[in-house]
């Protein structure tokens, strides 16, 4: 079988670009079955726009994109998408176990899918995610990270292959962000899902993640965190001298955004 078919994502060359706009060039790499890759990179650098690559709602305008061995396409049931800005506000009165049962919507499970299976998906998918205790809950009344759990809970539902988080820490304290990651590693364990997720802080991620994909300037690097987040790759990366500085088992990456 070739590296393509076996692969959550295989990008071979790709130019991510708008109106002559380059956002991103010569994207190369493999993501493996079950692998968590954190992906990094400055506001504007093209992280969601990658995902959007994959999810079939951004074109490349050079090279190869493969899902699981497929062109990327909309609805794509092998992936789980948890966007980075949600419209929350029109959620505001709906239950939690409803949150998550949209995630079964346009699926194969959708309208036909008997009632009680439904609810027995709906449930066991809540219980993994330790969100039982408010499943009955308005999402209005919940914390962020409650919502972020219920999130997650939604998309992997459907049972995906590939899950894509795009900032789901973003407004959570250190404490809900650790909670929110632990999960993610544990779950792409049992469920053997490849994550990738966007974050903006690397740290609390490092003891869980297999690579990082880091996004800056119009390029891209791939590799283990402690080959990726280096003055040497990184001044590479952005063209500027940048400094990576370690200090209580955290990096700190010094003279650029990220
Ligand atoms: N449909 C589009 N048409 C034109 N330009 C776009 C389009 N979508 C994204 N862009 C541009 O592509 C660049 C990358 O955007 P993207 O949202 O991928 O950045 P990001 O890395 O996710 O940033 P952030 O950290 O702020 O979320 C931005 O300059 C954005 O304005
Ligand atoms: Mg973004």
């Amino acid at each position: 079988m070739s590296l393509e078919a076996e692969n959550p994502v295989f990008l071979r060359e790709v130019r991510i670009g708008f109106a002559g706009r380059v956002i991103q060039e010569e994207m190369t790499f493999a993501i493996e079955n079950g692998e968590f890759i954190a992906v990094l990179g400055p506001n504007g650098a093209g992280k969601t726009t990658l995902l959007k690559l994959l999810l079939g709602l951004v074109r490349p305008e050079a090279g190869e994109v493969w899902v699981f061995g497929r062109k990327p396409r909309r609805g794509n049931p092998a992936i789980g998408y948890a966007p980075q800005f949600r419209t929350l506000d029109t959620n505001f009165g709906v239950r939690a176990r409803d949150l998550v049962g949209f995630g079964l919507d346009g699926h194969r499970f959708g309208p036909g899918f008997p009632s009680r299976k439904r609810r027995e998906l709906i449930d066991r998918v809540i219980e993994e995610v330790g969100a039982a205790g408010y499943a009955e809950a308005p999402v209005g009344e919940l914390s962020g990270g409650e919502r972020q759990k219920l999130s997650l809970a939604q998309v992997l539902i459907s049972n995906p292959g590939l899950v894509l988080l795009d900032e789901p820490l973003a407004n959570l304290d250190m404490a809900a962000a650790r909670e929110i990651i632990g999960l993610v590693g544990r779950l792409r364990v049992s469920r053997r899902v490849a994550v990738m997720l966007v974050t903006h802080d690397i740290n609390p991620l490092l003891p869980h993640i297999d690579r990082v994909l880091y996004l800056a300037n119009g390029r891209s690097a791939i590799g283990a965190p402690q080959s990726v987040i280096t003055r040497e790759t990184l001044s590479s990366l952005y063209n500027h001298p940048v400094d990576v500085v370690e200090a209580m088992g955290k990096k700190f990456v010094l003279g650029v955004e990220t």
